[in-house]
């Protein structure tokens, strides 16, 4: 079939479906919701036997839904309705919630139902249930719907109404969540309900909240299980965190947004107010046995050691990849045969740390501070001659997360995962994180532009086929063994045909210009990026239906 989306934004349920629909054979193009006008044009170009919108902000037209079948994805299960549906199950703390797909009609999320999937709602971030359960279960139903479509053509089959239901229907039109309904009383709210309110509005509005007296929104709750303050009082800093009392206990908030700002480290945010904060560091790398805000951690099971790193978004400022390499090089001290580069649980890593950029003096100083500091990391990984390492992805990974993987001997991906292994949707950039010395041999050099240059996102399976990733990691004792004699050989003779510092330095000579040369493209991609700047046209490589005949098949 051909499948139109119309949608908000690419974003990675979309790419997901992207992906999921491409390789059951399905021509899939892609139109951002900017105008009726706009996507109107789209459909009669493409002519699509189905429009499906997977992430939408505003109805679809009558024009369009009465001449053509638009399934839209809703994160709610059936009978719900409303622009805020997960931030009402999860502050409301649903057990279980769902995803709907129903046929667009004149009234918002009230049409005919196709499938529908529910899954146990966990405690988290909102942007994490929708990234993992959500996605997977909106994955679940859109195919189903999308099987269904020539049993409704054929007679065979037809989506019902929640009229027809014959039990009763759990799910209602719920408003708008105003910030009224997530304010937080620090002194009356028990740290259960101030974590609830921050994971229902994480990462986005955030909850809208008084710091030191200033007007912010807050993100990123952290729960903590041992320390405690007057309620109220911001009590404690570690790192890029805050910790807040609360009636029963506190609550740590990673990052803030000051009025008019943009999304910063909460210590970074409140950088003036939290100097005065008392410090509460943590002691090594260990993971402790109580719940704490701990970006890094390290466990052992047997010989294999797991880093973990939880940074927020994936994104890896020059201090957060200062420390993870601290903590990588102390783990190389220790007596296993395995290091595992664990990641986070929503993301592995999505390169340099754009906002931190965006909010440095001189965002190129910034830029190629970052840069040196990731490509010290790869490198580290690289030249880890003690250890096999594993990168395991839990999470999705983009931009230089990708290739600071793929450092490491063995690259595993939970089966879900989406990758975007490249850079220039950046403003044009180069990229470094030695790409240009681990993705040949992988893929080949042909495969390696055709990455670079296509810049789509690519399913777990997808970098497994295409010899990117690895699937898994055999680490027998015996076995380890001649596996990291081998590493250490095949280093040594990559190093004698060219030095690391080579490609290093090819690569950073690309990004010096990209930071610091007459084309602004780099600067001016971050800044829409990071202030979330409403596209104002689709890519030319996601929009199929307006290449030139012939340029489609393709
Ligand atoms: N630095 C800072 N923030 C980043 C980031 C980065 N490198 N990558 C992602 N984020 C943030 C987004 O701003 C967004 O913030 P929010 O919590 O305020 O909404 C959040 O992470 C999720 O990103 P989003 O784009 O909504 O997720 P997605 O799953 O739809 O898309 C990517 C994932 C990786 C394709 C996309 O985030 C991206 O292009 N990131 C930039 C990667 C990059 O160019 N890195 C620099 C070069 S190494």
């Amino acid at each position: 079939m051909r499948v139109l989306f119309l949608t908000h934004s690419f974003n990675s349920l979309t790419q997901r479906l992207y992906a999921e629909l491409g390789e059951r054979g399905h021509e899939v193009s892609i139109e951002f919701d900017i105008a009726d006008t706009v996507a109107e044009e789209a459909v009669a170009q493409f002519q699509p036997d189905l429009i499906v919108a997977p992430f939408l902000k505003r109805a679809i037209p009558a024009s369009i839904w009465s001449q053509h079948l638009c399934l839209i994805v809703h994160p709610g299960i059936v009978g719900d309705r409303g622009p805020s549906a997960l931030d009402w199950a999860i502050q409301e703390g649903e057990e279980s919630w769902g995803v709907t797909v129903l046929q667009a009609e004149a009234e918002m999320d009230a049409g005919p139902i196709w499938a529908t999937t529910e899954f146990p709602l966990r405690r988290g971030k909102k942007a994490s249930v929708y990234r993992n359960e959500v996605t997977e279960a909106a994955c679940g139903a859109v195919l189903q719907a999308v099987l269904r479509i020539s049993e409704f053509n054929a007679g065979r089959w037809a989506p019902w109404r929640i009229a027809e239901a014959r039990s009763p229907v759990r799910g209602r039109l719920r408003p708008l969540m105003k910030q009224a309904e997530r304010a937080i009383d620090w002194r009356q709210d028990d740290s259960a309900s101030v974590l609830r309110k921050i994971d229902a509005g994480d990462g986005v509005p955030g909850v809208a909240d008084l710091w030191f007296g200033v007007p912010c929104h807050v993100f990123d709750a952290w729960p903590e299980a041992r320390l405690r303050g007057t309620p109220g009082e911001v009590i404690a800093r570690r790192e890029t965190a805050l910790l807040r009392a609360t009636r029963d206990g506190a609550v740590w908030v990673g990052h803030a947004r000051r009025a008019d700002g943009i999304k910063l480290p909460a210590t970074l945010a409140f950088a003036t107010e939290a100097a005065a904060v008392p410090e509460a560091p943590l002691e090594g790398w260990w993971a402790p046995d109580h719940a704490t805000w701990q970006d890094i951690r390290y466990e052992e099971a047997n010989d294999v050691g797991f880093l973990h790193f939880e940074f927020y978004n994936g994104a890896m400022g020059t201090r957060q990849c200062q420390r993870l390499q601290a903590a990588f090089e102390w783990a190389q001290t220790r007596p296993t045969r395995v290091i595992v580069l664990a990641g986070g649980k929503d993301f592995w890593s999505n390169g340099i740390h754009l906002n931190l950029i965006e909010n440095a003096e001189s965002a190129a100083d910034e830029s190629w501070a970052n840069i040196n500091a990731i490509d010290d990391l790869a490198e580290a990984i690289l030249r880890c001659g003690s250890q096999l390492t594993v990168a395991a992805l839990a999470g999705n990974t983009g931009a230089g997360g990708c290739f600071l993987a793929r450092a490491a001997d063995q690259v595993w991906v939970r089966a879900g995962v989406m990758l975007n292994p490249h850079y220039k949707n950046m403003g044009n950039l180069y990229g470094s994180e030695f790409w240009t010395y681990l993705l040949p041999p992988r893929v080949g050099a042909d495969g390696a532009r055709n990455i670079m240059q296509r810049r789509l996102p690519m399913t777990a399976r997808q970098a497994v086929d295409s010899g990117f990733y690895d699937l898994c990691i055999e680490a027998e004792q015996g076995k380890s063994d001649r596996q990291l004699a081998a590493k250490r050989a095949r280093r040594a003779a990559d190093e004698a045909a060219k030095p690391l510092a080579e490609y290093r330095a090819e690569e950073l000579t690309q990004m010096r210009r990209n930071f610091y040369g007459f084309d602004p493209s780099y600067h001016y991609a971050r800044h829409h990026f990071v202030h979330k700047v409403p596209h104002a046209w689709t890519p030319r490589h996601l929009a199929r239906h307006r290449d030139k005949p012939g340029e489609r098949a393709a």
